[in-house]
Order: C-alpha cells, then structure tokens, then sequence
C-alpha cells in the first residue's frame, strides 16, 4: 500500500546507531587531519584556532560593542559586564536587515552597510564620541592569525560578496568605518558565532567548553589542549578550536549516506561542492530536502493523487519553518493543511500523514548526524584529559535547534547513546552570541591587564 511504498523513499534517510558511530569515527579522523601541521591544507574539517585561550573567569569588567553577521538576523549590541554580580548586561540591541542584494554583491557595499547600521546605532545609543572596544561574531570560517587578524576562507550559507575571500575581515570592517570618520573603534576581537555562544554560556556556567549552533549552517568549537594545535605555537594550556564541521564530507567521505536529493540540494546552492554535512543538517536546507522528496513522492503517485502545485516546484518554497510547524504537537495537523493549502496542492488525510512522517524523517536525520559529530567532539576533550567520565555543558543556538518541536531531545537522546562516557549539560544562549563576542574582548584586556 501508499504506506509501504513511502517507506521505501525514506529507508535512505534512517540511519543506524551503527552507521552513526560510523560517521563518528569518521569525523574524528578528520578532526585529527584538521589539526595537523602537515595535513591541514587540504583537509575537509578546518579546525581552525580561534586564538581564544580561556573561558571567563567572572572578573571581567567594563562596556563593549558586539556585531553579530552571519546568522538570520545582523545584529548590533551595547553590552555591559559587571564585575562584582558577576554578570553581563544587554544594555540595547538593534536588528538591521541585510537585503539579498548586499549578500550576493560587493564585499565594499556589505562593509559599508555594517559601519553604517554601527553608526546608526552609536548615534542613537549617543555613544559616538567614545571608544568602544568591539566584539565581532562573524559566522564564517576565516583563518584566524591573532584575536583581531582574520581572513575570511569562504562564505557559506547565503552570502557571497566578492573580494573578500582571503581578505582580513576586520581590515576591511575598520577601512569602511574609516572611510565615514564619524566614530571609531578600540580593539577588535574576531569570533566564530559558535565561539561566541560558548563564551555567552560560559560566563553562566564555567564548565561550558563546547559551542554549538543548528541554524541556517551548524557548526561547533571547543576547548581544545595546546599540544595538539599544531598550527599554533605553545605546547601550554588550551585553546578554541572552530571546528567547521559543516565542511565534513566535502572530500566525498559521506556518500555512502547521501542521498540523490542531497545531492540535488548541493548542485542547486551557491556553493556546490563544499559544506555537505551541513547541507544534510541545518535550516538553510531542510526545507528544500523535504519539497524535493515530496515532489518526488507526488510524481510517483504516492502523494496528491499525483498533482504538483508551481509552488511545490518551485525551489526554496518550502520553508524549514514548514516542518517545526508540521511536527507540532497539539497543531501539527491543522497546520500541516494550512501550509498544503497554501502551496496550492489537494490533500487528504493520507497526505497530510505522509508529509508529516517526512519532515520528521528529515528533521530526525538531521538531529542523529549532529548527535554523531557533538559525541565525537565531547569524546574527545574527555580523552584529551585522561578522563573515564567526562562532565561538560555545550552552549547552543540556532532556529533549528530552538524553535523545532523535538529536535533538542532527539539529538540529546542519541547524544547519549553514541557517547555513554560523557554527561553533556545543554545551554541554549540568551540574548545570541554577540555577549559572548564582547566576553572574548573582555577576557583579552584581562589577560593583557594582567600580564602587564
Ligand atoms: C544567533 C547568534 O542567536 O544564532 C548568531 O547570535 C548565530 O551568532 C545564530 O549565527 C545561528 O542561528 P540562525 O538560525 O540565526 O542561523
Ligand atoms: C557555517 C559557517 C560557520 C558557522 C555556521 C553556523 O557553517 O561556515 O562558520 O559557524 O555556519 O552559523
């Protein structure tokens, strides 16, 4: 019957807890060619030095501005730490909106466009005339050289603004304030947004030493030992590591689970080729994974009674947004037919089963595969220490992983699963990662205080 057959699409998408230790151990090779001296260059997982050696110690002080590119929204922050509560103020905040032209158009327009949306800011803030030192979360990977020398890699996820690609991010950030002269910055403190949402929870909690983010990409850090740095210089201590994980599969090491609609999804994105698993996992994707299988179901009958809609096909028009929605609880179905309705399509109960039962294959599978990467990363810090038992908490943000109805427990449960050994504390971010950002400037004037 339909049932059946549907299930047959979808088998692809179940994978094993064998299978998911599988790509565990993958991507632990990949971690480990990542970091090292003489196998970087070409590896898949970047594992790039975020020059963030240590986490708050809670004696930070003072008043910072925060830049937050890269996620759904462009944010600018006041944030103010205080030493004696031992806490971090969001004194004010302000969305600006990027439009698609920007992110598809120059690196000089994108710059400017942020030194404006900051200016604006000061201005109303009346903060012009001072000097603020500036947290910036910039959520793509750059080859970091020092906390404020960083050179963008690649743009992923919806940007692509050419000439920046292998210019200093924060050169050409300074260059366009510059260029208006009406205020200016102190010291710059460059972060990924998953550094910074490991700083933002680790202020809360001191033993946060994993960042995580499932939104439009997904990705994480953590605090990885010196010695294995290889990159870096200094055997002592510990530094974070953005690990690019969404880079993971880029040499064809995933093929074996992907699909033929991941590989449509790819080819059709502006960047074929590269960020497969994040392609298999995060928000600016899923949505398009599921309209791909639903046409697909629809043109072999199972669906629809075999009647597509010019919304259905046309790409992007299912939103990620669509499967939260489908998968609610109490609504699900009231809104599954609202959102079929509204792609122009003829459904009956069967239908609306049937695309439910594939955004929760879609969203599961995403869910499982983070889990496999988030246990290989907190089985690593735990054998990095000599540790049996390893007690950690993990900073997360991201649409996906705060607004899906399930998603959090389903990857919490396989969390547990793959990596038995290790007692993970989940810490969704307040306020985003731009606290954290400012938190990173705020411990480098410590340091650079205290080694006075
Ligand atoms: C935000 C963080 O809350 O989450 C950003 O402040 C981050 O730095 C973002 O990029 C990730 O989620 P999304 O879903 O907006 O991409
Ligand atoms: C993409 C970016 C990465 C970022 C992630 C989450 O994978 O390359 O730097 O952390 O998205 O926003």
């Amino acid at each position: 019957d339909t049932l059946a057959k549907v299930q047959k699409h979808l088998e692809r998408f179940h994978l094993s807890l064998e299978k998911l230790q599988e790509v565990s151990a993958r991507l632990e090779e990949d971690m480990i060619r990542g970091l090292g001296k003489h196998t970087h260059h070409r590896a898949p997982v970047k594992m790039l030095p975020s020059f963030v050696r240590a986490t708050p110690d809670g004696t930070e002080k003072g008043d910072f501005l925060a830049l937050d590119l890269g996620g759904t929204n462009f944010r600018v922050l006041h944030v103010r730490v205080l030493e004696e509560e031992q806490k971090m103020l969001k004194m004010d905040s302000q969305i600006c909106t990027i439009p698609q032209e920007i992110m598809l158009g120059t690196g000089e327009q994108l710059f400017s466009h942020i030194a404006s949306c900051l200016g604006d800011f000061l201005e109303c803030q009346n903060l012009k005339e001072q000097i603020l030192p500036l947290g910036f979360t910039f959520s793509f990977p750059c080859e970091q050289k020092e906390i404020d020398k960083s050179f963008l890699i690649r743009w992923t996820k919806g940007f692509n603004c050419s000439g920046v690609e292998g210019k200093d991010v924060v050169k050409l950030l300074r260059e366009a304030i510059h260029k208006r002269g009406d205020y200016d910055l102190g010291s710059v403190a460059m972060v990924n947004d998953t550094v910074g949402t490991m700083m933002s929870c680790g202020y809360k909690d001191q033993s946060c030493e994993i960042g995580m983010i499932i939104g439009t990409g997904t990705n994480a850090c953590y605090m990885e030992e010196m010695k294995n740095v290889e990159r870096v210089e200094g055997e002592e201590g510990r530094m974070c590591i953005n690990t690019e994980w969404g880079g993971f599969g880029d040499d064809g090491s995933l093929k074996d689970i992907q699909t033929e609609f991941d590989v449509v999804v790819d080819k059709t994105s502006i960047n074929p080729g590269v960020h497969i698993f994040e392609k298999m996992i995060s928000g600016m994707y899923l949505g398009e994974i599921v309209r791909l299988l639903l046409v697909r179901l629809t043109q072999d009958e199972l669906l629809f009674k075999g009647q597509t809609s010019e919304a259905l096909l046309s790409a992007g028009r299912f939103e990620t947004k669509f499967i939260s929605d489908i998968e609610e609880t109490d609504s699900g179905v009231e809104n599954t037919q609202n959102i079929l309705t509204e792609l122009g399509l003829k459904w009956d109960q069967v239908d609306v089963h049937v695309v439910h039962l594939v955004c929760d294959t879609i969203s599961s599978r995403s869910a499982h595969l983070c889990a496999a990467a988030l246990a290989t990363v907190a089985n690593r810090i735990r054998v990095n220490r000599g540790l049996d038992h390893l007690k950690t908490t993990v900073g997360v943000d991201g649409t996906v992983y705060r607004k899906h109805p399930y998603f959090s427990k389903k990857l919490q449960a396989t969390v547990r699963l793959l990596a038995p050994d290790c007692d993970i504390t989940f810490l969704v971010s307040e306020d985003g990662s731009g606290k954290g950002a400012a938190m990173v400037t705020a411990v480098s004037q410590r340091l650079a205080l205290q080694s006075r």
